[in-house]
């Protein structure tokens, strides 16, 4: 278990945590070439070191950048250059429906996401899905990952808390912290995906006193969640929920 109290180490702690959900997801995806769709890309958390882990692989990278994300698009294109993947990784400026709605059927290898499925809700979800399907070649995988919405202790509760209740959070999400699995496997297999595959990842990871407040306020977690929890979350911190990686071919 690691635990993290210095804010300054919240970032490198958090990017530990994609490089190992990168590993997971690559060894999903087949080595022949292919393009892969990734919705909800942020500033290139999961992107970066998943294009690493993927060199035969182009990526067409989708995402509004606005609202509470508004920003994080310079952010991404600084990695990008830093990487030295901009010519791999194309970025897409729009909302993922819409987008999805112009791509070709049957065209690409894989479309994946990370913390995206937090961000719609279930009508949502089925209609996600169900184009991610048709955009798929045959043989091509989805792959989604979040965290898990059921927590394991009460430190992990205690996070779910702060980033889902509207007392607390400036930004309460549509319908769920994220999905339960259940759902997500059902969404998959009414949109006729196969080989279904669920996995499930321990974190391992604490975020204890300072480094939590840093923590929630980069979430736009009210300062009021910090006051009323403070002595709990310097002595017993919050617990990053497991991981959750759901996948589906189409046949
Ligand atoms: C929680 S962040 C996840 C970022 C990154 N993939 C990660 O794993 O940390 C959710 C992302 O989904 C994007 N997003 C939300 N609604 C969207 C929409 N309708 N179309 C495209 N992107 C959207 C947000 O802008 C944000 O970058």
């Amino acid at each position: 278990m690691e635990i993290v109290e210095d804010p300054s180490e919240v970032k490198s702690a958090y990017a530990r945590q994609y490089e190992d959900l990168a590993r997971e997801i690559a060894k999903l995806v087949p080595n022949r070439s292919g393009v892969l769709a990734e919705i909800g890309c942020g500033k290139g958390q999961l992107t970066i070191p998943l294009a690493k882990l993927l060199p035969q692989h182009q990526f067409n990278v989708v995402d509004t950048f606005s609202g509470a994300y508004a920003g994080t698009l310079s952010q991404l294109t600084k990695a990008l250059s830093r990487a030295m993947l901009k010519s791999r990784v194309k970025v897409h400026v729009a909302d993922y429906l819409d987008w999805l709605w112009g791509e070709f059927s049957d065209k690409y290898a894989g479309v994946i996401s990370s913390e995206f499925l937090p961000e719609i809700d279930s009508y949502e979800l089925s209609m996600f899905l169900s184009e991610c399907y048709r955009v798929l070649r045959h043989g091509g995988l989805t792959i989604h990952s979040f965290l898990s919405p059921t927590p394991r202790n009460p430190r992990q509760r205690l996070l779910i808390e702060a980033d889902t209740n509207p007392i607390w959070t400036k930004t309460p999400p549509k319908e769920w912290f994220s999905p339960r699995p259940d759902q997500v496997v059902s969404t998959l297999e009414r949109a006729e995906f196969r080989n279904i595959r669920v996995k499930r990842i321990k974190s391992n990871l604490i975020i204890r006193a300072r480094a939590a407040e840093h923590l929630f306020e980069s979430w736009h977690v009210k300062s009021s969640f910090w006051k009323k929890h403070r002595t709990r979350i310097v002595r017993e911190g919050l617990e990053i929920p497991d991981w959750m990686i759901i996948s589906g071919r189409k046949a």
